[in-house]
């Protein structure tokens, strides 16, 4: 397959089946890091960009772009906006991947760090201050606000939801996280506009305001949020699961250590969601899960056991993988040879 430019490699349709995962059910998870940013968030960035030149508010060399993100949706941003000729700034928070921060500035954007905890307890509200401050001081600078845009859902309608639909016919179940729920609500509005009998399942981290449970610290970037998702439309989720965040670490790596799939954190809260749930599945029934990233800007974080033990998501049934204590063990030959 030939693409015209890497703004254009979504590789929407890359599906893999989890034997065994619920043992009366088929599982099909819908793999989204190999898109040209590694993860689902290239597409909500094409279609917010897209929607805002529609408005004709975006000029080459003149406009600058600014965004709150957890990570993803900054390193897409900064790509599409690199390759359109706007500037860009992203607002981020010490939950993002290093990598992923560096990504951002390697494509040309600039990142602007926040480390002060909002009212509930996350980062969001100050990401958003943080925001609208260099909306205040800069006349040339646009919000791509995927909190409202109406790109955000456009984009999981038509693609995300249109390539897990054209390749599984007849789904029970569709599984989906949520952060700014363009991905869940490009999804609820696609079941709902093709009258489709699919039932879709909510994973949200506990610690995440977004269905209206009480805020606690979190630690894994991409779902849940500090405040109420203003694209949210509560009545359109048939079902919604509640998950630890060390739940969804432990399926990371168990996904690892038995089925050679190296994942992003919030692909495992969907996981650990689906484990939930799975007493619920029908014998022969069948479910799909979308998978946002991979596992590659988290070997630092979630793949690291000092990380884990600093953050208390460890647990007993954790797999130990052999490679996540040797992330320790550079890191503490890093911090030795930084002290001398
Ligand atoms: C890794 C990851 N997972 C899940 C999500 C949530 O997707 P959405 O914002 O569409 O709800 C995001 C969004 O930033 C993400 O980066």
């Amino acid at each position: 397959v030939i693409y015209k430019s890497a703004q254009e490699l979504v590789l929407d349709d890359v599906f893999v089946e989890l034997q065994g995962f619920i043992p009366q059910a088929r599982v099909y998870l819908k793999l989204e890091h190999f898109n040209a940013t590694g993860s689902i968030k290239l597409k909500t960035a094409l279609h917010i960009v897209g929607h805002l030149e529609r408005l004709g508010r975006l000029a080459p060399e003149v406009s600058e772009l600014v965004e709150s993100s957890s990570g993803n949706l900054g390193v897409a941003l900064a790509m599409v906006c690199r390759q359109k000729g706007y500037r860009f700034t992203c607002v981020v928070d010490p939950n993002i991947s290093e990598s992923n921060a560096a990504l951002i500035e390697l494509f040309g954007g600039n990142v602007v760090r926040v480390s002060e905890r909002d009212e509930n307890g996350g980062y969001l509200g100050t990401r958003i201050r943080q925001v609208r401050a260099i909306l205040e001081s800069r006349p040339q600078a646009v919000w791509a606000n995927q909190y409202e845009s109406p790109g955000n859902v456009e984009a999981h309608f038509s693609r995300t939801a249109a390539s897990v639909f054209g390749t599984l016919k007849d789904l029970d179940f569709l599984f989906v996280g949520a952060g700014t729920c363009g991905t869940l609500m490009g999804c609820a509005r696609y079941i709902r506009h093709h009258q489709l009998r699919t039932r879709l399942v909510a994973a949200d981290p506990v610690g995440s305001v977004s269905f209206g449970y009480p805020p606690s610290a979190r630690h894994v970037p991409g779902l849940g949020m500090s405040q109420r998702p203003p694209l949210l439309e509560e009545a359109l989720v048939d079902h919604l699961i509640r998950v630890p965040e060390a739940e969804g670490v432990q399926w990371c790596r168990r996904l690892v250590a038995e089925h050679g799939l190296f994942l992003g954190g919030s692909s495992g809260i969907v996981l650990a969601a689906m484990q939930r749930f799975a007493p619920r599945i029908p014998s022969g029934a069948s479910c799909a899960a979308i998978m946002p990233d991979g596992g590659l800007p988290y070997l630092e974080t979630i793949y690291n056991d000092a990380w884990l033990a600093e953050k208390r998501l460890a647990d007993d049934e954790m797999p130990a993988l052999r490679g996540a204590a040797a992330v320790r063990m550079r890191r503490r030959a890093l911090a030795g040879s930084e002290h001398a």
